[in-house]
């Protein structure tokens, strides 16, 4: 079954064929990254509007780049949520018009739900089950994962999430939106041992999480150095850093101890992190854990972990109505 995925939850409008959930035919995806970069994160407004402008074009992207007309598409996938609500009705009223036109079956997808099956897209997936750190611009959580469509989440943020936590440090030092990825280059010129940041809830014994503390406390060490960001703004990064990975690589491990799984996955964009894959490289092999990320352009926002996951759920006859209409929240998970 070929089924075109959509994507509009954020900042990327993103459309993707793949075929009987595993073999992806295309992935096209329109970053609006330089819009928001004036505004040092994502202007909602102006997001939606961009993705009024893209839909049309990325879906005849994805369908040309996977070789078929459109009406070689059985079944079409959407993000119906969570995101932003403005966002998120361009991709999912695209996908209900042209579902109900072409007489297909439709499914909305859960955001989160779709990166954790990312990883099975890629050339290394994880036998189930396997407890799976998603650590995004959006959401940071552990969850221990069933099947396709089971799994059950360990702990979450309980303020910002990683990867937001990324973009707000690189904004205090000056270095655009989103913050991630330069972090992540600068951080390995810098030596993380010369400042001593917090690691928020690395004594807790459950598994949330929270950023928001370390984000301040970044903040406090620039206001009592201020020359830190001409002068060390790779040390600053580098510490930073490290004390995300120190939380986020220790909470997947003791997950992966208490839940007795061998197997442990990193999705999201902030699984595209070079320090992270080398961490867990280290000690999660210290572990005996085989380790599973997905490939750079599937961690961040794309369509074709919606496509895939969908294909699941729509193999369960699982169909979304026409006047159902998409949540900025995540619905609580069904419970194993
Ligand atoms: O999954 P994603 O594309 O969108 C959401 O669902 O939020 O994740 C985007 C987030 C941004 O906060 C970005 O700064 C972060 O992922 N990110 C990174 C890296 N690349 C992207 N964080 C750390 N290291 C990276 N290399
Ligand atoms: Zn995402």
């Amino acid at each position: 079954m070929r089924v075109l995925g959509i994507e509009s939850s954020c900042d990327e409008t993103a459309a993707s064929i793949v075929e009987d959930g595993h073999r992806i035919l295309s992935s096209a995806v329109a970053s609006q990254v330089e819009i928001h970069n004036a505004y040092g994160g994502v202007v909602p407004e102006l997001a939606s509007r961009q993705h009024t402008e893209a839909i049309v074009p990325v879906v005849d992207q994805a369908i040309m780049d996977a070789g078929i007309g459109p009406e070689e598409i059985e079944a079409v996938a959407v993000t119906q949520g969570p995101g932003l609500v403005g966002c998120l009705l361009i991709g999912f009223s695209f996908a209900k018009a042209f579902a109900y036109a072409r007489g297909l079956p439709w499914v909305g997808v859960d955001h989160l739900e779709g990166h954790l099956y990312s990883v099975r897209l890629g050339d290394d997936p994880p036998q189930y089950p396997y407890v799976a750190l998603l650590a995004s611009g959006g959401h940071t959580g552990v969850y221990y994962v069933a099947s396709e469509v089971r799994q059950e989440l360990l702990g979450q943020t309980r303020d910002d999430a990683a990867g937001e936590a990324y973009d707000k440090v690189a904004k205090m030092l000056g270095l655009g939106y989103p913050g991630g990825a330069v972090i992540d280059r600068l951080a390995g010129e810098g030596d993380a041992k010369r400042i001593a940041f917090t690691r928020p809830y690395l004594d807790k014994e459950q598994f949330d999480f929270s950023f928001s503390g370390l984000k301040t406390a970044v903040n406090r060490y620039l206001q009592a150095h201020p020359r830190a960001v001409e002068e060390s703004c790779a040390d600053v990064a580098a510490a930073f850093q490290e004390a995300v990975m120190d939380v986020l690589v220790y909470k997947l491990i003791h997950a992966a101890e208490v839940k007795q799984c061998e197997r442990v996955a990193v999705v999201g964009g902030v699984a595209a992190n070079g320090r992270l894959r080398e961490r867990l490289a280290i000690d999660g092999n210290a572990m005996g854990l085989s380790v599973h990320i997905p490939p750079l352009d599937l961690c961040g926002d794309n369509a074709a972990m919606i496509a895939a996951v969908g294909y699941h759920h729509l193999q369960r006859g699982d169909r979304t109505s026409l006047d159902a209409d998409v949540y900025s929240r995540r619905p609580r998970f069904e419970s194993l």
